[in-house]
């Protein structure tokens, strides 16, 4: 029997089933069964105020007390420990894979803007390289990864969004050459707007255009976020010209250094790619979103000056 009561009223055994869609909350499924107070308490700290509970699949309902299980305390990581089982566990189905490995990059990326610390960026990159084994590893699971992105206006979403896009695309153009360290570059990709912490948070979330000065600010970004890198002095110099570089476009009009051609480090140029993508793909205030192929086609008759050719088709082919 399904049956509605309060989150505040949820025991451990119960069966629950979230009618919120799956963004609105943490958990890889809507429906399971609770067996611990922290799930309890995730489900209201994601501001769920009702649930349902099946209460033949449930092992107490709420008339039965609850007797809460101690849980072993460990200090806070920014990596979970299922994110590592999950993507090593070879039983686990790709769909679902890709589900919990986006969704917990996105959570791992909320916390280390929030807090972009050495320590959490060292942890980062840590979790980065499973991540980019993952992608060079597993062909299936990639490609769920690429068509579940989800796209919002917040810079957690779209870092990882670039992530994935750049990593993909590195994959397909470097081909798993030992030259290239995929693991640093991945690292690259998704921190390639952490200057943004350091830029006015008004700026940030302004709904609507910037006006000339607020742009310029924003555009101090790149440099920022090279700093951040540098003074927490966790990655190579390949890994931080991407965060410097990835708004240089190749006809020169980009910015901060306004280079032109090859003198934009080739990861940048990846990284530029799906950078205008993922923006041109997602919700703004001020702009409706579009749609995968109206994006590409957007950027091959509008925008080709911005990009070096050879990377984009090969982008392009991501999509086929
Ligand atoms: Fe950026
Ligand atoms: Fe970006």
């Amino acid at each position: 029997m399904l049956k509605t009561i309060k989150a505040h009223d949820l025991g451990i055994g119960m069966y629950v089933i979230l009618t919120q869609g799956w963004f609105k909350h943490p958990f890889l499924k809507n429906k399971f069964k609770i067996n611990s107070e922290k799930q309890i308490k995730e489900i209201i700290d994601c501001g769920i105020v009702n649930v349902v509970i099946d209460t033949d699949k449930s092992s107490q309902t709420d008339n039965d007390i609850n007797l809460p299980i101690p849980e072993k305390w460990e200090p806070k990581k920014l990596i979970p420990k299922e994110f590592r089982d999950v993507i090593n566990d070879k039983n686990f189905p790709p769909k679902e894979k890709a589900k919990f490995v986006y969704k917990s990059s996105i959570d791992i990326m909320n916390k280390l803007l929030k807090s972009p610390t050495v320590q959490n960026i060292k942890e980062f990159k840590e979790g980065v390289s499973d991540m980019v084994d993952l992608i060079l590893t597993d062909n299936i699971t990639s490609q769920y990864l690429l068509n579940i992105t989800y796209h919002d206006h917040y810079t957690y979403t779209h870092s990882v969004n670039v992530g994935v896009y750049s990593i993909l695309l590195s994959k397909a153009l470097f081909k798993n050459s030992a030259i290239h360290d995929m693991h640093e570059l991945g690292a690259g990709f998704f921190l390639h707007d952490i200057g943004k912490v350091r830029v006015n948070s008004a700026i940030i979330n302004k709904q609507g255009k910037l006006t000339d000065d607020e742009m310029s600010e924003m555009r101090t970004h790149p440099s920022l976020g090279y700093d951040i890198l540098s003074e927490a002095n966790q990655l190579s110099e390949e890994c931080k010209v991407i965060v410097m570089e990835h708004h240089e476009r190749y006809d020169g009009t980009g910015y901060p250094l306004g280079l032109k051609g090859d003198d934009i480090h080739l990861y940048a140029r990846v990284c530029s790619i799906a950078d205008v993508y993922d923006a041109l793909t997602s919700k703004r205030s001020y702009k409706k979103k579009l749609k995968p192929f109206d994006a590409l086609a957007l950027m091959k008759e509008e925008m080709m000056n911005h990009f070096h050719k050879e990377i984009f088709d090969e982008f392009v082919l991501l999509f086929k």
